[in-house]
């Protein structure tokens, strides 16, 4: 046998590719495949979503490839992982979904995703990390190192200030600078340093008046010139805007492709000079790079599916959190007069809907779990998740089954049709059905435990009369088991909050201008989360950083040395209750008293300690002098500003147990690069757009065009009462609607519940779409030149519109 040709170097290969073959390299095929080019050697690479799992979708499953997914783990999702604090089991996750990727034979897995939680109504919040950029980018960190540590690449997503769903195909994310350094940029920067992620996602809306697929500033002068990124960026699916734009802006990849509108744009723009050579070949040899490097890289083995399923029970332990306790918790596994109510007791919500949606080969509903234990209990269901009707029978029946309870176990939170990718929603509140009963038991004098399931800040009714609250989050397959230990005191919850919790929408950050318009004014700037809080003084559900545990903890001898650039803040953390615990120490510093406006104080370090009961720990927590460096926007420079700062060592971001002052005189005298208006606007944060918005942007507040007309970037929604918008959109919603029902009919199992959940979320989606974005994603079934003749016919031009849908190209465009 002969030895096998080595594979040609990739500079030789980008020579070896006629002009048609580089132009398919540079778009997918099939929804989860690059384009290979079979002559050369070249071969496809398979791309799949994660970041909760591997959803490897059958065959066949259709372009937005919903159906159908291979079994694989279903971890607790990325909100669940973050609120354990502990970073080492983001990397353990991201190594067990990094080995079920390789043994499915995926190349790049399509996460994590690190987009800062800026409301608490963004639809995705829960397969982000927190509200802070220090955790989203140490957890982000921590996964990708994990999942690449097996071989497979990630795509770090979605970049950049992608923080709503409703508009997210069409909508300007309009943010300063600063924040957009502090806050938005600050996860995926450190993610890029430190851990070098294969290749990066782009988001598919456009920040500051430029689509991120088209961004140059993004995609290459910040992402590789500054950061030093050297792989490869694909648009998120269906991101793509004006394809050569793109190339020429530093996206490399379009996904899902199959646009042949696009592959014949780069042809044409190759020939005609508008798009350089070197930078077409430039994003060809990156794709080829990322073959070369999942080619070597590819290492299957066994893969250990109970290890893996141990694994998301650990983290669903970890991540839960203790909100309240009046002492009603742990429970007494072997009392009598349990009360259970409550679908998700049965039917848990363990994890979101859309594209991280997973089929895990099997499930532990608390239900399970309390059934494994032989725990004595009465079941009322209460209400229907995937149903938004109030059942009066079943809402009669809980109230009676409670009428003579010793504690009712409610278990709720937001289902599917609430909470999902695609859509925001519109107030904080849980469902009806769920308000009405919780109404009802606390009124007959019920002592109710609530269990929620949620993967953003609900409203919480009748709070204060509850007598516990347990947060699981979203928490994978065996949530059910996680829950039981937890309720039942066979582990002691630790996990924490990575966001603030408001007592209702209108409390948020950014409540003043959320969702109002396709152009999202972030006029809070810096002041995310905590950051406003702190300084608005909110009076808040809870803090971020907050969580109980079944033992208590003191925080004593804090100890801080400077040395070469970094602090280290050492500090003893003591179990001062009766059992072994975990606490999830925070340290802020607070900020000096410049002349640049700046948040109270922000998290710089944290660590999770576990200690036993009466035990102490000292605990070290680091960082560099420089992260209190602010983004300064004359400089457009990182500007450490000398001063008096403090640290603050706390339990969360509302508690704060020891402080020590820090004194920076190595970097630079505070002085505002903004005008004293700014200053004066900014010193606290404002409740909504102040007039001096534009003057912080460094330029006017873009107006949106009113027009509904159906058109290439406008939601189909907008343009739904135009004649043809409304026609089209009735079009499509009609086809996804019969998907819809039909999931609907399908007899109660898992699987009709993860198709009610993918039709809902296209079915909900579908408004928000834009002509292009359909275009782009549909892999060939809404080709581009309908869609433009589409816009033609409704601005009024029925010959060229005509024209266009027949495929002929406009008189200009023939070359
Ligand atoms: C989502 C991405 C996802 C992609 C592929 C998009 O709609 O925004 O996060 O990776 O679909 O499923």
């Amino acid at each position: 046998m002969s030895a096998p040709t080595p594979p040609a170097s990739v500079d030789t290969l980008v020579a070896q590719l006629t002009l048609e073959e580089k132009a398919l390299l540079l778009e997918g095929v099939g929804a989860w495949n690059t384009n290979g080019v079979p002559r050369l050697g070249i071969r496809q690479l398979f791309v799949t979503d994660g970041p909760h799992g591997v959803r490897k979708v059958r065959a066949n499953a259709g372009a937005f490839g919903l159906a159908e997914a291979e079994p694989s783990t279903s971890f607790p999702t990325s909100t669940t992982l973050a609120k354990t604090w502990d970073p080492e089991l983001a990397r353990q996750v991201g190594a067990a979904i990094g080995r079920e990727s390789a043994a499915l034979e995926v190349d790049v897995l399509l996460a994590p995703g690190v987009n800062i939680m800026r409301s608490p109504l963004c639809g995705r919040n829960f397969e982000y990390f927190s509200e802070d950029p220090l955790v989203s980018g140490v957890f982000g960190t921590a996964f990708v190192q994990g999942v690449q540590s097996e071989g497979v690449a990630t795509s770090v997503k979605h970049f950049a200030a992608n923080s709503n769903e409703d508009f997210r195909f069409v909508g300007d994310s309009v943010v300063d600078e600063r924040a957009l350094r502090e806050i938005y940029l600050r996860a995926f920067e450190r993610i890029v340093k430190d851990a070098a992620p294969a290749t990066v996602m782009c988001a598919y809306n456009q920040l500051n008046g430029t689509y991120c697929s088209d961004n140059r500033e993004l995609l290459t002068d910040i992402l590789r010139d500054e950061w030093g990124f050297d792989g490869l960026v694909m648009t998120d699916w269906g991101a793509t805007h004006d394809r050569v734009a793109g190339i020429v802006a530093g996206c490399d990849l379009d996904m899902p492709g199959e646009v042949a509108h696009n592959r014949a744009e780069i042809i044409a723009a190759t020939r005609d000079g508008r798009l350089p050579e070197e930078l077409l070949d430039q994003a060809v040899a990156r794709v080829l790079a990322l073959v070369d490097r999942c080619s070597a890289d590819h290492t299957a083995g066994a893969v250990d599916a109970e290890g893996h399923a141990a694994l998301a029970e650990r983290v669903a332990i970890e991540g839960a959190v203790l909100l309240a306790n009046d002492g009603a918790l742990p429970l007494d596994a072997k009392r009598s007069g349990l009360v259970v109510i409550g679908e998700q007791f049965e039917r848990m919500r363990y994890q979101g809907a859309g594209s991280s949606l997973i089929s895990p080969p099997a499930t532990v509903s608390p239900r399970d779990a309390f059934d494994r234990r032989d725990v004595s209990y009465t079941f009322a269901r209460g209400y229907r998740a995937l149903d938004p009707r109030i059942d009066e029978t079943l809402e009669r029946q809980a109230l009676a089954a409670a009428s003579d309870a010793d504690t009712v176990l409610f278990f709720g939170g937001l289902g599917d049709l609430e909470e999902s990718e695609g859509f925001d929603r519109t107030s904080m509140a849980l469902p009806e059905a769920q308000v009405r009963l919780l109404n009802g038991l606390v009124d007959a004098g019920s002592r109710v435990v609530l269990v929620l399931s949620t993967g953003s800040p609900v409203e919480i009714p009748r709070h204060d009369e509850l007598a516990a609250v347990l947060l699981l989050s979203l928490p994978g397959m065996n949530g059910g088991e996680a829950a039981a230990q937890l309720l039942f005191g066979e582990a002691n919850p630790s996990g924490k909050l990575t966001e603030s919790w408001t007592r209702s929408a209108a409390d948020a950050s950014c409540a003043g201008d959320f969702n109002r318009s396709g152009v999202a004014a972030y006029y809070e700037s810096i002041y995310v989360g905590y950051r406003f809080h702190d300084k608005a003084g909110t009076d808040l559900r809870y803090p971020f950083g907050h969580g109980l545990s079944y033992t208590t903890f003191a925080y004593r001898d804090l100890e801080v040395t400077v040395e070469g650039g970094r602090v280290t803040a050492t500090v003893t953390a003591v179990n001062t209750g009766d059992r072994d615990g975990a606490e999830a120490v925070q340290l802020y510093v607070r900020n000096n008293r410049g002349e640049v406006f700046k948040a109270d104080k922000e998290l710089r370090a944290f660590a999770k300690v576990r200690v036993a009961a009466g035990d102490s720990m000292r605990v070290a927590l680091s960082f560099e002098l420089d992260d209190l460096a602010y983004w300064d926007v004359e400089d457009h420079a990182w500007v450490l500003e000398n001063g008096s700062y403090e640290i603050l060592v706390a339990a969360s971001a509302s508690d704060i147990r020891l402080t020590a002052p820090l004194v920076v005189d190595q970097g630079r005298v505070s002085r505002s690069p903004y005008s004293a208006a700014v200053d004066h606007a900014y010193a606290t944060p404002p409740a909504s757009v102040p007039a001096v918005f534009a003057e912080l942007l460094g330029r006017p507040v873009p107006v949106l065009a009113r027009s509904r007309r159906l058109g290439l970037e406008r939601r189909l929604g907008d343009a739904r009462r135009s004649i043809l918008g409304g026609i089209f959109l009735r079009a499509v919603i009609g086809r996804v609607k019969k998907d819809f029902e039909a999931a609907l009919a399908l007899p109660d199992s898992l699987e009709r519940d993860a198709r009610v959940k993918s039709t809902h979320f296209v079915l909900r989606m579908m408004p928000s779409m834009s002509l292009r974005s359909m275009a782009m994603s549909s892999a060939g079934e809404l080709p581009f030149h309908i869609a433009e003749g589409l816009e033609l016919l409704a601005a009024g031009h029925p010959i060229r519109g005509i024209r266009r849908l027949a495929g002929t190209p406009e008189p200009q465009e023939t070359r």
